[in-house]
């Protein structure tokens, strides 16, 4: 082991050696693992066979078996403790609050779904869109949807009305549930607005919203259509206040939901995923994952339009009957106490979010963290993004307080749930900062060379997954053959019947087996014929005491092909000098060596992100490059454009000279 491995073993979990037996019998019959790992749930009826892979990449999970995920999510704790306890803790950001109970989120459930059959009109394998903010009426209409045997396309309530447009186009949605609107940074956000022109806009594409059920959220005036408008509580008035509506059977390789995610392309890629494979995988990946224990509070704090919200908001605690926190606003509104605060108040034991949150409260200092006690928290987690070794110190101490293993989840929103991650509920194996561990119990992971060879030990290389999974996508909607090319043509061998899921990002394993994930292979840099990782730049800048984040990408040069920039934003009580930027690259030389040493670091005040934290390198790119900087509906404040633009102009002229 390393040295910088940290053995939790003594005190709290047993270690590496039960968890490789467990995980190496996993392997041994996949579908002899998965059958028995599915049985934990409720199914109408039981599957024919386990995996059928007749037909490779679209390879089906649980075939002939019958389900629906509200048995499991709801029905199955009526009679039990679990049907009295908190689903939801809900804070609004004003600071508004709702207590929910299972019995009262099966209640709601069983209303609206009945409301949205009768009234509504929707039938088992209808497309609804739900563009809803962080409230309580998200997972509600999420499960009523499931329950009808519908199936929902979320879009993220940060998106634009042309981003929302185009995904209701694609999945022909004829139903959208909204809100009239929601607090952001003190500010009502009118969603309903963004709606109407989002509704207007797939019309000129052809596809006509019908219906629009709307939430009364922020108590704002809204244009309404009459005869295709309805508000929610009306809809919920209309049903019987004991209404039940039998789950829907469904098929287990029916499509529970569809969730867009950009690709390489503009278009955005309709991610399928399947009732009864989803169901299974995270059901029990959650239990590897949060090791839940009945007294528990487990937040994730990220947001229900994402995959990590559908897995681990609503679908996975619901189905361990576990006790979740939702908070509607900003991290850092009215100061960036907040999420800490929300942790004391509900004693929340397990949190699981983004270094990018992590990062943005690390920078305002750890006097906001101080004030709060954060005793309770027994289990910490992050995903979506390596994490820096700096910030997993950070983080592992102030927050974790040294007692909170933390749990690095790699996956994908294709994956459904965690691949690659320590299990504690199972046997938690030592942790190094920065790693995600080993693939978890049935997934079957290396590390490739170019050539499709496995990776030396400590040599980069690309994750692959070498047999399919429960969790996996079904595909992409509409377009089959995109799915193949983009996810199974890179290391298949299909003439030998060899079949390899690709996702695209570089990893290494070290000499423990343990896997490193680095970043997407889209982003690689090569400086004078060597490769250097965004991300270990990244890592090493932010080692700097007065960086708080930083973003790396390849400036085209005459003589190296490439060179490192990178742009910067300080820590508070710091500012930009000449000194500082030496001072940084020294850094870097110190960490990686002069090849890596940026040719100008770019301080900014923000750096260009998606809505959902990733930091958009390709804008940069694009800008060093001179090119157009491409669809930037993603973005979350075009204002951090102008100011790099006006950094890298200023780069460009000075390295002219
Ligand atoms: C990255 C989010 C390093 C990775 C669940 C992946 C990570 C992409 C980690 C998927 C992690 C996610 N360490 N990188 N723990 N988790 N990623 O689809 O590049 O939004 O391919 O799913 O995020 O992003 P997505």
């Amino acid at each position: 082991m390393s040295e910088e491995a940290l053995p939790f073993k003594e005190k709290y979990y047993p270690g590496l050696e039960e968890y490789l037996d467990f995980y190496e019998e996993s392997v041994r019959d996949i579908e002899g693992f998965w059958d028995s790992m599915a049985r934990g749930l409720e199914w109408y009826k039981t599957w024919d066979k386990v995996l059928d892979d007749s037909n490779p990449p679209f390879y089906r999970w649980f075939t002939g078996a019958e389900t629906n995920i509200n048995l499991n999510a709801l029905d199955r704790w009526i009679g039990t403790p679990v049907f009295d306890k908190v689903a939801y803790y809900w804070e609004g950001e004003p600071g508004d609050r709702r207590t929910i109970s299972y019995r009262e989120l099966y209640r709601e459930v069983n209303r609206l779904a009945w409301s949205l059959r009768e009234e509504v009109g929707i039938k088992p394998g209808d497309t609804v869109t739900i563009y809803l903010p962080m409230i309580p009426e998200l997972p509600t209409t999420m499960l009523a949807v499931t329950r009808l045997g519908g199936i929902h396309s979320v879009v993220f309530s940060g998106f634009s009305s042309r981003a929302l447009a185009d995904r209701i186009v694609d999945a022909k949605a004829k139903v959208l549930v909204t809100a009239d609107g929601f607090y952001r940074r003190g500010r009502v956000v009118r969603l309903k607005d963004s709606a109407d022109e989002a509704i207007a806009l797939a019309r000129e594409q052809g596809v006509e919203v019908e219906k629009v059920v709307v939430v009364k959220r922020a108590g704002v005036e809204v244009s309404w259509s009459e005869g295709r408008d309805v508000w929610y509580h009306d809809l919920l008035e209309k049903a019987p206040s004991r209404a039940y509506v039998r789950p829907e059977p469904r098929k287990a390789t029916d499509v529970l939901f569809i969730l867009y995610t950009s690709g390489t392309t503009g278009r955005p890629k309709g991610i399928m995923h399947s009732v009864g494979g989803y169901m299974t995988y995270v059901y029990n990946v959650f239990q590897w994952n949060w090791d839940p224990a009945p007294g528990d509070v487990y937040w994730c704090a990220a947001d229900i339009g994402w995959i990590t919200g559908h897995t681990y908001i609503v679908y996975g605690p619901l189905m361990n009957g576990v006790t979740s926190v939702m908070y509607e606003g900003a991290p850092d509104y009215p100061d960036p106490g907040r999420i800490w605060s929300i942790v004391d108040r509900y004693d929340v034991t397990t949190f699981y979010t983004s270094p990018t949150l992590l990062r943005l409260l690390r920078k305002y200092g750890d006097q906001w963290v101080e004030k709060h006690s954060l005793e309770t928290l027994r289990l910490l987690g992050t995903v979506g993004e390596p994490i820096n070794p700096e910030v997993w110190k950070w983080y592992y101490e102030k927050i974790g307080k040294r007692k909170a293993p933390i749990v690095d989840t790699w996956w994908q929103t294709e994956t459904g749930a965690a691949m690659i991650s320590p299990a504690p509920g199972i046997s938690l194996v030592p942790l190094k900062p920065g790693s995600a561990t080993l693939p978890l119990p049935g997934i079957v992971a290396d590390v490739l060379d170019y050539t499709g060879d496995p990776a030396e030990p400590g040599k980069k290389g690309l994750i692959v997954i070498k047999k399919p999974w429960p969790g996996m996508l079904m595909g992409i909607w509409g377009d089959p053959e995109r799915y193949v090319r983009t996810y199974w043509s890179t290391f298949s061998r299909p003439e030998e019947g060899i079949w390899i899921y690709y996702p695209a990002d570089y990893a290494v394993r070290d000499e423990d087996g343990y896997f490193w994930l680095l970043g997407r292979a889209d982003e690689v840099l090569n400086v004078a014929g060597h490769r250097l990782g965004t991300i270990e730049l990244e890592d090493a800048i932010l080692t700097h005491p007065a960086v708080s984040e930083a973003a790396v990408v390849g400036a085209p040069d005459p003589v190296k092909g490439q060179v490192p920039v990178a742009a910067v934003v300080l820590r508070e009580g710091y500012e930009p000098s000449p000194e500082l930027e030496e001072d940084i690259k020294r850094r870097v030389r110190e960490l990686i060596g002069p090849i890596a040493v940026p040719a100008r670091i770019l301080f900014v005040k923000k750096l260009p992100k998606t809505r959902s934290g990733k930091i958009m390198r390709r804008i940069l790119i694009a800008l060093l490059e001179g090119r157009p900087i491409g669809d930037t509906s993603t973005l979350e404040d075009p204002t951090a454009v102008e100011e790099v633009k006006k950094a890298v102009e200023e780069f460009k002229r000075l390295a002219k000279k």
